[in-house]
């Protein structure tokens, strides 16, 4: 098959997965409980601005970011906005003016946000979050009470939400830190609701605790990567099988692909790549990739990964250049100028997946599609594996 014209390097995201992972999402949650999509670093890589109209069923998004919470405001979203990250004293107003909510773990900011309320009329809604024992943000403890007083005594500051996020829920079967977690912030809960009305989002799960534990979902699940049709670790997906509750199905959206750039046969003994790290020990046809580092493609994975050509596996070649990829095609019959090869996704009956590719460069699925290059061409695909059935 060969690939769109005029694309070298491209990310393919399957139009119809993230509605089906959202739903599959929901059915592991209670009535009523909302879905916010956390669309943060480019959506995880995957491309904000395509992902957004795909996940026309979350009730909220999450970003990290001012920018990025302004970004959805200019791409027309009009739902709920969360900012999980910092916001710097000097710009709360944008986040204001621009209706977004904000997460507050700082006294500092709730004073830059009384300036910031000047209008009569303006509110500031913020999200209180709890250190429970991530140790990243969040209000301790012994200060939340203060805290607390200082958000109802401040003119404009609205407290919409409470929460906090978990240290280890996907990284252990053992789940009693987690638990030790919620127990921290139900006590803040019952503390927060001591000293004025329930905050009517409260909100502490990411995709593990959203599928694992439905106690941790109160008013809102915060699911990223699970959005995306990925597991947070295999851990979770194991401790789901040997739960009582759905286990989601959940299909992978991106793929990424390129096209053959160059094809020659080297004989037995040449160098190929930087470094003459490969040496081939048999007459080899080489398939040149325009794809590299800069596109996402890890440099980690030269000499250990392997890319989809007609379905089929072919060994990467020597380290990964900045623009360039070798592969050994020589086993793959007939191969033509131009055709696509798969780096990620599916081609045939052979998948390579996230959590392969994480394998190969000793990282997550998270960083591997979170990774994937902002300047890249996202294709939206509806219906199988041919990139021009169905491009919106
Ligand atoms: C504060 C916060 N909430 C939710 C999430 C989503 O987590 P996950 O992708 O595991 O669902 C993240 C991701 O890093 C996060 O930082």
């Amino acid at each position: 098959m060969l690939a769109p014209m005029g694309t070298l390097v491209w990310v393919e995201l399957d139009a119809d997965a993230p509605g089906h992972n959202l739903r599959e999402l929901r059915a592991c949650a209670g009535e009523g409980v909302k879905l916010c999509a956390v669309v943060k670093s480019n959506a995880y890589g995957h491309g904000v601005e395509q992902m957004v109209p795909l996940l026309d069923d979350a009730d909220w998004f999450a970003v990290n970011s001012l920018d990025e919470g302004l970004e959805l405001r200019r791409l027309g979203v009009s739902r709920p906005v969360l900012l999980v990250g910092y916001v710097p004293l000097d710009r709360v107003g944008e986040a204001v003016g621009a209706g977004l909510s904000m997460t507050v773990f700082n006294a500092e900011t709730i004073r830059a946000l009384a300036g910031a309320c000047g209008e009569p009329g303006q509110e500031a809604k913020v999200h209180l979050k709890v250190e429970t024992g991530t140790g990243r943000q969040g209000v301790l403890m012994e200060e939340l009470a203060d805290f607390v007083r200082l958000v109802h005594s401040t003119p404009g500051v609205i407290l919409e939400g409470l929460s906090t996020h978990y240290a280890n829920i996907e990284d252990t079967l053992n789940h009693s830190y987690a638990e030790q977690q919620l127990a921290v912030f139900d006590e803040a809960l019952q503390l927060v609701c001591s000293l004025g009305p329930r905050p009517p989002v409260v909100h502490t799960a990411c995709s593990a605790a959203s599928i694992l534990f439905p106690e941790t979902h109160f008013d809102m699940l915060r699911a990223g990567i699970s959005v995306y049709g990925l597991w947070p670790s295999r851990e979770t997906y194991l401790s789901a099988l040997s739960g009582s509750g759905p286990v989601p199905d959940l299909v992978p959206v991106l793929s990424l692909k390129t096209r053959v750039a160059q094809l020659k046969t080297l004989p037995r003994g040449s160098c190929v790549g930087y470094g003459c790290t490969f040496k081939t020990s048999r007459s080899t046809r080489v398939a040149v990739l325009p794809v590299g580092y800069a596109d996402g493609y890890d440099r980690s994975l030269g000499n250990r990964a392997y890319v989809l050509v007609r379905g089929q596996r072919a060994p990467v070649l020597g380290r990964i250049c900045m623009n360039v990829v070798m592969a050994d095609v020589t086993d793959v019959e007939g191969v033509q100028l131009e055709e696509e090869v798969t780096l990620l996704g599916r081609s045939g009956d052979e998948r390579i997946t996230a959590e392969l590719m994480a394998e190969w460069a000793a990282t997550i699925n998270y960083e591997v599609v979170t990774r994937t290059s902002p300047f890249l061409t996202r294709k939206v695909v509806r219906g199988g594996d041919d990139p021009r059935a169905g491009l919106a």
